[in-house]
């Protein structure tokens, strides 16, 4: 069957319904028709982007502050516009909901987050979220019923830990409820800030195939496709995370009266911590990375030797074991600095994110979508972390990225042009109706 004869049949079956499931993949692709509408998309990212914004540009709309609710109900009413069912989860995650024509089916989801780090940018989760709902108002208006049920989800505090994915995905710990987040609540509290029911988390949970597939679009947050000029990213993994506090304990003196030999200087040591772990992770080959995010000493004051350094670790990589393996190496290295200073170091996990590599077919789908709309695309990694890698868990994953401008993001110069957030929403709108297509 050629290109035209494919399209007419799916513009004429589309008005009804989407076509039977006999498809196959190549075939499945959405009319030429159909588009997101634009104008409406970016116009929503613009009205966002002006909850929670900072003097410098950008936002800091950080997890279960007051600028997090109010751009959450921003999007429950963009999400009723859209003809979507939306609830907030016993998680405090939103999720629109829409019947398909067959009930049997698993839902197809697709969404992103709204909150952002301190100081962040417009399009980070912003992007996902809102073009997600967008696709499922363009349904709405051109009659589209999908196969499968659809729910467009906001995922709540990504940024802190993925914590609404991955109390889905079944991930989310009891002693991580008890992490205190950028807004300064707990995670226990912030949920019930959001709507959400700790004591009812397990019923959010969702098992391994209880989802048909979940699709995100985000910006990259780096800048390879940019410098390669490229429209469409197609991640094929999002790397693993590991965060850790660390407490470098030592002895607090009079900075005055301790001889230089004499002291036990916890800040001291955490300087040589600092620089022990960008050489250790630079030393081993691979595009591995690692950050000391976050640092205080105490008790804090001028004239007082720091008996006390309190600072974060994070290490990521696409495979989990490298990056256990390095933080072996920083461990041993951490002793021997402690043994020459007479300080320890004490380690608590914060949160993991597991490393997840997309599914192979939701690649495909993703290519033939961006080919369809003429757009040039390659397959990358994500350096970035997504609820995308929560959901991998639980079926079939597949992430979209469009360039960074300046490969900036978590900050107020992030920044994403307006064609390329089209196009993305586009390849978004026609991987949906392909997934649609392909998974039974
Ligand atoms: O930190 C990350 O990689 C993501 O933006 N939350
Ligand atoms: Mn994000
Ligand atoms: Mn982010």
């Amino acid at each position: 069957m050629n290109r035209r004869d494919f399209n007419s049949i799916m513009a004429a079956g589309l008005a009804a319904s989407l076509v039977p499931s006999r498809w196959t993949l190549a075939q499945a692709r959405a009319p030429e028709d159909l588009r997101v509408d634009g104008e409406r998309l970016n116009a929503h990212l613009a009205t966002l982007s002006e909850i929670g914004r900072n003097p410098e540009g950008g936002v800091s709309r950080v997890a279960y502050s007051d600028y997090d609710r109010a751009g959450r109900a921003l999007v429950l009413d963009w999400m009723r516009a859209a003809k979507l069912e939306p609830s907030i989860d016993f998680a405090g995650n939103i999720i629109g909901r829409r019947a398909g024509r067959d009930a049997t089916l698993k839902p197809l989801l697709f969404g992103s987050h709204l909150d952002s780090v301190p100081h962040g940018g417009n399009y980070d989760g912003n992007l996902g979220s809102l073009a997600a709902i967008e696709v499922a108002q363009v349904f709405a208006e051109h009659n589209v019923v999908t196969r499968h049920p659809i729910e467009v989800v906001v995922w709540q505090n990504e940024e802190g830990g993925l914590y609404g994915s991955r109390a889905v995905s079944g991930q989310l710990t009891p002693p991580e409820l008890k992490s205190v987040s950028n807004s300064g609540k707990t995670v226990e509290e912030g949920i019930a800030f959001l709507g959400g029911d700790v004591s009812k988390l397990d019923q959010v949970k969702r098992r391994k195939g209880d989802i048909g597939c979940y699709l995100e679009l985000h910006i990259e947050q780096g800048g390879t496709l940019e410098a390669g000029k490229v429209d469409i990213g197609i991640v094929e993994g999002i790397v693993g995370i590991k965060q850790w506090e660390v407490t470098v304990t030592g002895f607090a003196n009079h900075a005055g009266t301790t001889p230089m030999d004499q002291r036990h200087d916890a800040l001291l040591a955490a300087a040589h911590f600092v620089e022990m772990v960008n050489r250790i992770v630079r030393s081993i080959p691979g595009a591995q990375v690692g950050t000391v995010g976050r640092i205080q000493a105490f008790p804090g004051a001028p004239n007082v030797i720091p008996g006390k350094v309190v600072c974060t670790l994070e290490l990521r990589d696409l495979a989990d074991a490298k990056v256990d393996m390095m933080f072996e190496k920083i461990q041993a290295e951490a002793k021997v600095i402690g043994a020459q200073n007479g300080t320890q170091f004490a380690y608590t996990e914060l949160h993991v994110n597991f490393a997840a590599p997309s599914d192979p077919r939701m690649r495909n789908i993703i290519a033939h979508s961006a080919e369809a709309l003429k757009l040039s695309s390659r397959v990358m990694p994500s350096g970035a972390g997504h609820d995308a890698q929560a959901m991998a868990q639980i079926g079939p994953m597949g992430m979209i990225f469009i360039p960074s401008i300046g490969g900036i993001s978590h900050s107020p110069k992030e920044f994403s042009r307006p064609l390329d957030i089209v196009n993305g929403a586009n390849v978004l709108l026609r991987s949906v109706l392909a997934a649609d297509q392909m998974f039974a």
